[in-house]
């Protein structure tokens, strides 16, 4: 396994992959990896020839006041890890690399990106559609694998990719969980014991709200029902608990399409995100 640091060798690499008509998967994280980025890795494995994972901690994903300092950086466990799941390369780039002097240009990538993360975290998808996009004209994956954790995200990547035309299919990847049912997540890292312990109300929580929207139940009382069921184990502040669009993100007050629930919430330092799919079959 290669551990590369400039665009002109990734260049290289990549392309003496490609002979022969190797098709090429791309793993994007920002180090600090689990059980979730490893599933990544294993599925590109299964939809490629090799498999390119970059590590790169965004700076210009991350707002003022939030953790980038802080962020887990663990490079050299990362990569024995990756290279236990048979990675060829690791794109890892200095943050001059990826943004020389003069740097200037964004992707901004319109109506997905506004509500929910987007309206509480202003920028931060500018940043991610940014990098994304130079992860794409650097590596030039045929295939790329992202997480449905940051389910968001996701919908975001897959608006650019079209807009664009970007020549790169993207593939979601389903949440992996703690035993608890905790989704996977670098940031789980800041949370003390005791945290943990009240962490799992989050997914309960989601997992009650989607039983009862799938009984029928009014989508405003559940969301309100979730919301007290969180503050009541210790969230707070709950940035949002909504149900939304599956594909534009939407917010949705009725179900007749398919929907999903989105929670962001606090719980001490840390703030948590997940999302769960809401069966919508039998609603119309
Ligand atoms: O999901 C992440 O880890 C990051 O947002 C990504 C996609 C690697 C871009 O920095």
């Amino acid at each position: 396994m290669q551990i590369i640091r400039d665009v002109k060798s990734l260049r290289e690499a990549v392309s003496a992959l490609k002979a022969g008509d190797k098709k090429i998967a791309l793993v994007p994280t920002m180090g600090a990896l689990h059980e979730g980025h490893m599933s990544l890795v294993r599925r590109a494995r299964e939809c490629a020839d090799h498999v390119v994972a970059s590590i790169f901690v965004n700076p210009t994903q991350f707002g003022p006041n939030e953790d980038l300092a802080a962020y887990p950086r663990q490079e050299a466990q990362d990569a024995a890890l990756l290279e236990g799941e048979g990675t060829a390369i690791v794109w890892a780039p200095t943050v001059a690399e990826m943004y020389p002097a003069g740097f200037v240009t964004s992707i901004s990538v319109g109506g997905v990106s506004g509500p929910l993360e987007g309206a509480h975290r202003p920028g931060h998808f500018d940043g991610v559609a940014t990098v994304v996009c130079k992860l794409f004209q650097q590596v030039q994956p045929h295939v790329a694998l992202f997480g449905e954790k940051d389910y968001q995200q996701l919908a975001v990547i897959r608006r650019m990719v079209i807009d664009l035309n970007l020549p790169v299919e993207i593939i979601g990847v389903a949440t992996a969980r703690a035993e608890d049912g905790l989704a996977l997540s670098s940031r789980n890292a800041y949370l003390s014991a005791e945290e943990r312990r009240q962490a799992v109300e989050l997914p309960n929580a989601m997992r009650a709200a989607v039983a009862a929207l799938a009984a029928g139940e009014e989508p405003e009382a559940v969301l309100a029902q979730a919301r007290a069921r969180l503050a009541a184990a210790g969230f707070g502040p709950i940035d949002y608990v909504a149900l939304a669009d599956a594909a534009s993100l939407e917010p949705v007050r009725t179900l007749a399409s398919p929907a999903r629930l989105l929670v962001a919430a606090r719980l001490g330092k840390t703030r948590l995100i997940d999302n769960f799919a809401v069966d919508t079959t039998d609603m119309d």
